[in-house]
């Protein structure tokens, strides 16, 4: 049986581990690109990682456990070692798959402890019966493919919609298919996950989401606010007495929230986002040309010559597109450009424009004057829509930033809870 094993070892030199450790261990060649707080790291069998105990143990003051008893044992420097089966007394810093997960309406993201994002998947499912019971045939980008592409017998469905869970079934297949995918190996211990949901969920969507989260395999499941995550993850100070403001656009929702001290002091959601503006280019286009084109095509579209505000000359760049022509049925390519594109979109960014609009509103004067001096930050893929952030900085007067790496905003201050699960505890919901 092969172990993947790792060794928290930051305050020791790597000279002084070279010898410590068998040299036929795979882990050599692994050295070089680690990260930073990980000296070692590697796989082997379950007798090589109990050689590496071994010698440990005798380098550090006999504290490290070869064999038997003590499961949760500490090392000086806070090395945590964990028993792997009865068999192996087991590694420092153990290997931890502990996750967080932006579960999104068009896309799920997993953080995993000390490791970053490592999954960026559609939030897509494709499934098939078998004897009445749901069969999971692809998850994420293979089940995305099939979208709009799939025979009677299989159905390729996204689970969520608005920001929570429509399917459960489903929804806790893909939870399930995406942990495994990164925590692969099953004798160590299930992970502790924590999700982020809409702020607007209500307690039994808030008691759905955690409850899917660990059938699908985790310990424990914390819950954390999304505006909270985007606006840690787009790097703004959360904990400061200071007012921020955050506007996450996803696939179904966007969320404007006014932050201060840690916590959301007004939040608002409205039901529009990146999917509303992919059906309104797809209604115009049937309108204004008669063609009828897919979800996807209009995503593509809005992804490639996308603006939320017209052009100077009125027409910007242009691309083709394929569709079927309403009038007699036959496929068709024609152009559209940017100024018809933003038309299209129109009514949506007004939505959105009008919920910031409205937060402001409502929000305390002097936390107001602070979003005033430091501006409002745009994360979620929509904030990727061209000239989105003109767009409401013309109607709002207020300076507008897209977040970089706004797509991960969400998954990186999840992520960000997950590794600084102590000094953040008061944002991490266990209990509701
Ligand atoms: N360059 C771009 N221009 C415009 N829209 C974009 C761009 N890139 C991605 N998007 C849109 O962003 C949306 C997905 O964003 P994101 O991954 O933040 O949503 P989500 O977190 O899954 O949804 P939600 O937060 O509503 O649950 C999709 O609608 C996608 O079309
Ligand atoms: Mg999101």
């Amino acid at each position: 049986m092969e172990l993947e094993w790792r060794i928290g070892t930051s305050n020791l030199s790597r000279e002084a581990l070279l010898p410590l450790v068998p040299l036929d261990l795979v882990w050599r060649p692994a050295l070089a690109s680690m990260p930073p707080q990980f000296d070692v790291l590697g796989a082997g069998t379950v007798e090589s990682v109990r050689e590496i105990a071994v010698e440990f143990s005798r380098f550090h003051l006999g504290t490290f456990p070869a064999r038997g008893g003590n499961k949760n044992a500490r090392w000086p420097g806070d090395h945590r070692l964990k028993e792997i089966g009865a068999e192996c007394m087991a590694i420092g810093g153990m290997f931890s798959s502990d996750m967080a997960i932006d579960l999104g309406t068009a896309n799920t993201l997993v953080y995993v402890k000390g490791k970053g994002v490592i999954l960026n998947e559609p939030s897509v499912v494709a499934y098939y019966f078998k004897d009445g019971q749901k069969k999971i045939l692809a998850v994420g980008e293979d089940a995305r493919l099939m979208l709009g592409r799939t025979p009677g017998s299989i159905q390729a469905i996204r689970p969520l919609r608005d920001g929570v869970i429509a399917d459960f079934d489903v929804a806790e297949s893909m939870i399930k298919e995406l942990i495994k995918k990164v925590h692969k190996r099953g004798f160590f211990p299930k992970p502790r996950v924590i999700v982020c949901v809409p702020h607007g969920a209500t307690p039994v969507e808030k008691r759905a989401i955690r409850q899917s989260v660990e059938a699908a395999g985790a310990r424990k499941a914390g819950l954390i606010a999304e505006p909270i995550a985007a606006a840690m993850g787009a790097g703004l100070p959360i904990t400061d007495p200071t007012g921020n403001m955050v506007v996450d656009i996803g696939g179904g929702t966007t969320e404007v929230a006014v932050l201060s001290l840690s916590d959301i002091v007004y939040a608002m959601s409205v039901r529009v986002g990146g999917d509303r503006m992919d059906e309104s280019i797809v209604s115009y286009i049937r309108r204004k040309h008669n063609v009828q084109i897919g979800e996807a095509t209009a995503e593509r579209i809005k992804t490639t010559i996308g603006c939320a505000r017209m052009p100077e000359n009125g027409r910007g760049q242009s691309m083709e597109v394929r569709g079927v022509d309403m009038l007699n049925g036959v496929p068709t390519q024609f152009e559209i450009n940017q100024g018809q594109v933003a038309e299209a979109v129109l009514e949506p960014v007004q939505q959105i424009v009008d919920a910031v609009m409205s937060t402001l509103e409502v929000t305390p004067p002097d936390l107001a004057g602070d979003i005033v001096d430091r501006g409002v930050m745009l994360t979620g893929g929509g904030a990727l829509l061209g000239g989105l952030d003109l767009a409401i900085r013309e109607q709002t007067g207020l300076a507008v930033s897209v977040a970089d790496n706004a797509l991960h905003c969400v998954a990186i201050g999840t992520g960000t809870a997950l590794e600084y699960e102590k000094q953040l505890r008061h944002v991490i919901d266990y209990e509701s």
